[in-house]
């Protein structure tokens, strides 16, 4: 089947609070070459054959702004703006609800991602499209220490079985709705642990170490080296 034949629906998560980013400055619109990071990923998610529409979570402060920017850089896919909760997987589930029925799968991505390029949508959305469940990751290359309380090693994990997932997560309609209803109320920080809550599979697609997130403040001179990299290489 061609990935086309499978209309997805994109929830964009940009309503969170960027408490470890930088006090008054919101790292969704943080500027990355003269260009906000969320501006990348709408771009991206727009440009792709396979999504058919965008919902984009946005905050009670930066909504107006979202939609501003979505007009600036013509962002021509359906768009709604919902707004977000507490946790992410608040924001998830307010962004469920606006999906539109006819979606077979739903792609979730932080908009604190914004180095995301149609290669890798499209490998997601392939697995999603044969599995119900896949994301992006990338194996861990540092070794991953357990700390028992304070700082003193419990035990080492093993680093061969170890995988740093990232956005984006696809999800059959049904598959991700269910788990979200059922476990919503559980701490996670991704929507893959709601469906292996399910003990449905998740397949893991392998990805790319320059998909960071920002997070903090230095994470900004990355993305910057990142782009100027990409700049330079397309291929990157
Ligand atoms: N997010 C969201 N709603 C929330 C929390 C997070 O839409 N209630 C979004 C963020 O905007 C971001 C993505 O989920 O694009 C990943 O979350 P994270 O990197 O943790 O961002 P923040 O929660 O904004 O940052 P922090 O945890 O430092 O406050
Ligand atoms: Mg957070």
């Amino acid at each position: 089947m061609l990935i086309s034949d499978m209309p997805v629906t994109a929830i964009l998560l940009a309503a969170g609070k960027g408490e470890r980013f930088k006090k008054g400055a919101e790292k969704v619109f943080a500027l990355i070459h003269s260009q906000e990071a969320v501006a990348y990923s709408l771009k991206a998610l727009n440009a792709h054959s396979a999504i058919k529409d965008i919902v984009v979570v946005g905050s009670i402060k930066n909504s107006e702004r979202l939609a501003g920017l979505i007009k600036r850089y013509k962002i021509n896919k359906a768009c709604k703006i919902v707004k977000g909760g507490r946790r992410r997987q608040d924001s998830v589930c307010n962004g469920l609800k606006a999906v539109d029925d006819r979606a077979d799968l739903v792609l979730i991505h932080d908009a604190a991602r914004p180095f995301i390029d149609r290669g890798v949508i499209s490998s997601v959305i392939k697995e999603a499209g044969r599995s119900g469940a896949a994301i992006l990751a990338v194996p861990v290359k540092d070794t991953i220490k357990k700390a028992q309380s304070g700082l003193s090693v419990k035990e080492t994990l093993d680093r061969s079985k170890l995988w740093m997932a990232q956005t984006p997560q696809v999800f059959r309609r049904e598959l991700i709705t269910e788990a979200y209803n059922k476990y919503r109320d559980s701490d996670v920080t991704d929507d893959a642990s709601l469906v292996e809550r399910m003990n449905h599979p998740v397949k893991i697609v392998e990805g790319s170490h320059l998909n960071i997130k920002i997070t903090t403040f230095e994470d900004l001179v990355l993305a910057e080296a990142i782009i100027k990299m990409q700049t330079r290489n397309p291929k990157h």
